[in-house]
């Protein structure tokens, strides 16, 4: 059988730092209460000239160089996102193109769990012969979404990109997926305007429907909840258990929500990954940025077991057990 196996790993992530001691100067809020209820410290925030397809780009040709492959090689592009530059043309187009690909692209858009759908498909479409190389992009300039008069939302959001390049072969390295959705959850974390069912119209604007609405009580619990019950059933399908885990690389949503799963799951600290306090979160980006930091700081090994595991607005989940077939040489 033919396998999907990751070749190539990269991540970008804009210059500009906002902390909590700037959004101090925002909201009613302070630096103590955002660490304590989310670990988070300061996150990066796209610049005037950035969005998703920039920053997307800057990963992609990141995952490129550590593959030791050209643009022209890749035969899919699957872009996972939140932030689209616009409804159409889809994010991946621009990405294709300025990177210099011929390749087709397409966007997938499963909110925070975007990068393990898009993981799916581009894994799918190896193992089924059809595609050979593929670049799975997570990127976002989500903040262009944030209302940043929010004190509930604007504490949490970051921008950036990360991106695998995954090549067929005969040696397994994406073993199993599980993913789900529960759409009728679907109001508890939504940005109302801007779509189809809601154009923006200046009633709309004046009211910030074009901005991140969430009721974060509700999704801290479905994500408590899931992230679990997904990463067994991931693990079940490999054909694995929890203690062939080398690294658990959640979604960095709430450094809370990673401890309180953690825990559930009963793994020690040891074996999972956070950079939330560094980054907020960034959606879709979040998972290939976690395994971009792993992987540059030399902490993966050939034979290691992972564990990625997202969720996000839909309701959406879905975990990749992975296991690593690449060394690092710096
Ligand atoms: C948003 C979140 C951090 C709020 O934390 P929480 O502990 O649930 O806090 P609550 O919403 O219950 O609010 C508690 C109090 O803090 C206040 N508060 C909310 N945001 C605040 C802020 N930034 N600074 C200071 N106080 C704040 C609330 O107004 C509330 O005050 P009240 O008790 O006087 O009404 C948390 O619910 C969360 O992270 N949820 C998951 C969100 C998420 O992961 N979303 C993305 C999924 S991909």
């Amino acid at each position: 059988m033919t396998h999907a196996r990751i070749i190539g790993v990269g991540a970008y992530l804009p210059e500009r730092i906002l902390t909590n001691a700037d959004l101090e100067s925002l909201v009613d809020t302070s630096d103590e209460w955002i660490v304590s209820r989310t670990g988070v410290r300061e996150r990066r925030v796209v610049s005037e000239g950035e969005s998703t397809s920039t920053v997307g780009a800057a990963a992609a040709r990141a995952a490129l160089a550590d593959a030791g492959l050209e643009a022209t090689d890749i035969d899919l592009i699957v872009l996972g996102t939140s932030s689209p530059d616009h409804i159409f043309p889809s994010t991946a187009s621009l990405v294709q193109r300025d990177i210099g690909a011929t390749c087709p692209a397409l966007d997938v858009m499963a909110a925070c769990t975007g990068f393990i759908y898009a993981l799916q498909h581009a894994t799918a479409s190896i193992e089924s012969g059809r595609v050979k190389r593929a670049l799975v992009i997570g990127a976002e300039a989500i903040t262009r979404q944030v209302d940043f008069s929010d004190r509930g939302t604007c504490i949490l959001f970051g921008d950036g990109a990360g991106a695998v390049v995954l090549e067929a072969g005969s040696e397994a390295g994406v073993l199993g997926i599980d993913l789900g959705c529960d759409g009728s959850g679907a109001d508890v974390l939504i940005v109302p305007a801007g779509g189809a069912a809601a154009p923006c119209t200046p009633e709309r604007v004046a009211a910030g429907e074009q901005y991140i609405r969430m009721v974060g009580s509700e999704v801290f619990k479905f994500a408590v909840r899931v992230i679990p019950e997904t990463t067994m059933r991931a693990l079940e399908a490999s054909g694995l258990g929890l203690d062939d885990l080398t690294w658990f690389i959640p979604h960095q949503a709430n450094q809370r929500i990673i401890t309180a799963a953690a825990e559930r799951l009963g793994l020690d600290d040891s074996r999972v990954f956070s950079n939330i306090e560094f980054t907020g979160n960034t959606s879709a980006a979040s998972i290939p940025l976690a395994l971009n930091d792993l992987y540059t700081d030399g902490q993966l090994n050939p034979g290691d077991v992972l564990a990625l595991v997202g969720f996000g607005a839909g309701l959406t989940w879905g975990a990749a057990i992975v296991r690593w077939t690449k060394g690092y040489s710096g």
